[in-house]
């Protein structure tokens, strides 16, 4: 077989499938862990990216997709339908594309970022949106559902968060051991619930020695886990983490609990400076909401809740290309040259 064969079929012990279910697949997985000079030196940690923007639909939400849609269609559902701040509804329209099914994605107005609506668009799905928040969408969703035959893909149907335990055995397989902290940023709370579950398995199965401390972080603004408590308006720039009332809520508080780790919160001001400090240091171009986990890095780094010389994996979870309009705040035009190299040159201080 050529290449990577996507991740149902790398961990095919790890993620079962139904007998003789067609596995839908678009190739995900296999993501660079990249190694992140700028950032350790700056925290005095040895600092990996797990860099999910490479997936084929720009996130991790292709990991769990892969085995949602390959249940529903081995099921006989024609249609599937998510609620989404943009990327799951990417991903969902995707896989159904791919697996021949319909589907549909609740979305809240004027929330998502451009890049994210134009791949639901691009895929086929049909795009509804509504006059309230993600969580509002979920509510509907579930609803559904739960009345009409048709197949819910958002993370509280459980073999979505099986595909997203591969990530972690990834990291491990990759690094021969476990990171000692992951960070990751936190919005329904799916990701860190399904990494934690990984790491436990591959402890439990003798693979690596210990799991990771797991540190989740939030935007201020939608901060429910730090604050102990849903929050009525979520708000802030990260708009794929703009969650009120995280559905696995209970999985996150067990993952921190069970791992000795933490919950922060970070200002817009704070997940802006690590979206830039990535890109222009690093190289790695991602979504505002995928630089929380850096930003709670430079945090605990800064503070001393992260022991030095630590091995830490930061999961950068979605492309930088799904939000332009972040790119381009505070950029009203593209400097004009004449067309001349005398100018560029003068444009550029070359002499
Ligand atoms: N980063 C990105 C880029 C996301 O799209 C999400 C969630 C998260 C982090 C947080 O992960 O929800 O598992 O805690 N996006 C969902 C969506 C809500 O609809 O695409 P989580």
């Amino acid at each position: 077989r050529p290449g990577w064969p996507g991740i149902i079929e790398a961990y095919r012990d790890r993620v079962p499938v139904p007998e003789g279910a067609k596995v839908v697949s678009l190739g995900e997985g296999n993501t660079p862990l990249l190694p992140a000079p700028h950032l350790s030196e700056l925290t005095g940690a040895t600092v990996y990216l797990k860099v999910e923007g490479a997936n084929p639909t720009g996130s991790f939400k292709d990991r769990g997709m892969t085995v949602a849609v390959t249940h529903a269609l081995a099921g006989g559902l024609e249609a599937v339908i998510c609620a989404s701040t943009g990327n799951t509804s990417a991903s969902a329209s995707a896989y159904a594309a791919r697996a021949g099914l319909t589907s549909a994605v609740l979305i809240p107005r004027g929330k998502i970022a451009q890049g994210k609506l134009a791949q639901a668009v691009a895929y086929g799905a049909r795009v509804l949106q509504i006059d309230g928040n993600f969580d509002d969408c979920l509510e509907l969703v579930r609803k559904t559902a739960a009345e009409y035959p048709i197949g819910l893909v958002n993370s509280v149907n459980p073999v979505r968060l099986i595909g997203q335990k591969t990530a972690a055995w990834e990291i491990c397989d990759v690094l021969g051991r476990a990171p000692d902290v992951h960070c990751l940023p936190v919005g329904n709370a799916g990701n860190i619930t399904a990494y934690w579950r990984g790491y436990s398995e591959y402890v439990a199965d003798g693979l690596v020695e210990a799991a990771p401390r797991m540190f989740g972080f939030q935007a201020s603004g939608a901060a429910p886990l730090v604050l102990g408590e849903p929050v009525a308006n979520p708000e802030t720039i990260a708009t794929a983490i703009r969650v009120g009332s995280p559905a696995s809520w209970a999985g996150a508080v067990t993952a921190r609990d069970e791992s000795g780790g933490l919950f922060d919160k970070l200002t817009d001001e704070q997940i802006l400076a690590a979206y830039r400090l990535l890109a222009h240091r690093e190289g790695v171009f991602v979504e505002p909401s995928s630089a929380t986990s850096v930003a709670g890095l430079l945090l605990t780094a800064a503070d001393g809740r992260l022991p030095e010389g630590s091995v830490v994996v930061c999961t950068v979870t979605g492309h930088g290309l799904k939000d332009p309009d972040t790119a381009l705040l505070g950029l009203s035009e593209v400097e004009p040259v004449p067309v001349d190299a005398t100018a560029v040159a003068s444009a550029l201080e070359l002499r």
